[in-house]
């Protein structure tokens, strides 16, 4: 897939500029052509020297450069390749591609280019949560761009945990297989394949974490696994996927566009933000309740024995609201049921409140080990009555869920 391409490999000033040597290597052995653009921030980490001896190509690093002017210029750059590949990109980085400044070769090239862009993003916890990055990876996002991670993780140089590592080489090789085997097809022979090819699909997966104090939350025992089967299958089938996914273990999808949030009601804003769509499907289980109070530090013991009270205030549904709005509900709109009990008269009263299309009903009573498990037995309710499936995979699921969503769009 990757073979004969041109990337164009824009990376920016971060530790995380050490893995772009090796995401050199990955994409060489795949057969791709690297040209390698360098930021004064990523000469701090790693030299052109070695960029240059792994891409065997020469390495940008000056708007202004006399040679590269007259040989190739950035307007060259930006044009002539296949992919532009940002790894790592920096919060700065990406403020910058944002409001379409161009103050040095690297955003010159971002702001002259019509080519797809993946991004991989790589910054301390802190700088990634911040509102301001948040506000850019949404623009990015409206203006086209495809984002691979960050992760989850440990970072080099403070040892903070929380989102933000640079996704690894591999992850980033395969989201730009995958952006490829989209941008590829012309032909409606190749169309006819991709069944969800054009379509934009915004998918909820995984738990939601409710802080209770700096260091306690409110959880559920939600994987992922099934949201995410669903994201990376109709990503398989041609769709531009947005896919909202609470804290989880199971890697991102290739060639989906990740956002990750912790709670609720970032849920509610980053789906918000990924509309409109040509179908929405919440799989997430959002916690129902929050705590009513927000403390700052972490809640002590006093030594008295007394238990502090816990008191809890009602979440945003996201479904619902999406399913009563008037111009960002999508012309198909899925939700799941997690049920133990009355699977199918709860599944249908969701339906109706929520003004679902589809109710993908489940049962997750703990002897059916659903929950974190790797197959489920489904049960789809609507309007025109209930379809039972049998038992089977999450990713067979995913596959027929996609399918059935395809011949809907295409009806
Ligand atoms: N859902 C949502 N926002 C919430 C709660 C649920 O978007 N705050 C969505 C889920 O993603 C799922 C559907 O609503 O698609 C049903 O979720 P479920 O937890 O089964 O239903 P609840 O509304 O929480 O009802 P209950 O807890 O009473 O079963």
């Amino acid at each position: 897939m990757l073979n004969g391409k041109r990337i164009v490999l824009i990376i920016s000033g971060g530790i995380a500029a050490y893995k772009a040597l090796d995401l050199i290597r990955r994409l060489k052995e795949r057969g791709a052509r690297v040209i390698p653009v360098m930021t004064r921030g990523a000469q701090q980490f790693i030299t052109p020297l070695a960029v240059g001896s792994l891409s065997a190509e020469k390495v940008y690093t000056e708007l202004f450069d006399r040679e590269a002017e007259q040989d190739v210029g950035h307007i060259r750059l930006a044009r002539d390749n296949d992919l532009i590949l940002i790894a790592p990109a920096t919060a700065d980085l990406m403020a910058k591609m944002a409001h379409g400044i161009a103050d040095d070769l690297a955003t010159a090239v971002l702001l002259a280019t019509d080519k797809p862009v993946l991004v991989a993003p790589a910054m301390n916890p802190k700088m990634w949560a911040n509102p301001a990055t948040a506000r850019n990876v949404e623009t990015l996002t409206q203006d086209g761009k495809v984002f691979i991670g960050p992760e989850r993780g440990e970072m080099a140089e403070s040892g903070e945990a929380g989102l933000g590592r640079m996704s690894e080489p591999l992850e980033i090789v395969a989201a730009a297989e995958a952006l490829f085997s989209r941008e590829t097809v012309s032909d409606p022979a190749a169309k006819a394949d991709l069944p969800l090819y054009g379509k934009h699909i915004v998918i909820t997966s995984g738990p939601t974490h409710e802080p209770i104090d700096p260091v306690r939350y409110i959880a559920n025992r939600s994987s992922g696994k099934q949201g995410h089967a669903i994201a990376a299958a109709a990503a398989r089938a041609g769709a531009k996927v947005t896919l909202i996914s609470g804290p989880v273990t199971v890697p991102d999808p290739a060639g989906v566009t990740v956002v990750k949030v912790e709670t609720a009601r970032q849920m509610l804003e980053a789906v918000q933000a990924a509309l409109p769509a040509d179908v929405a499907i919440m799989a997430a289980a959002v916690a129902d309740w929050r705590a009513a109070t927000d403390f700052d530090q972490k809640i002590k013991k006093d030594g008295s024995g007394k238990v502090p009270a816990l008191s809890l205030t009602e979440n945003p549904d996201i479904l619902a609201t999406i399913g009563h709005h008037a111009t960002l509900r999508p012309g198909l709109l899925i939700g799941f049921a997690a049920e133990t009990q009355n699977l199918i008269a709860n599944a249908q009263s969701k339906l109706a409140r929520k003004k679902a299309d589809w109710i993908v009903a489940n049962d997750v009573s703990p002897e059916g080990g659903v929950m974190g498990g790797d197959n489920n037995t489904v049960r789809i309710v609507s309007a025109k009555g209930v379809e039972d499936w049998p038992q089977m995979g999450k990713d067979d699921v995913a596959a027929r869920l996609v399918a059935r969503i395809a011949d809907f769009l295409n009806a």
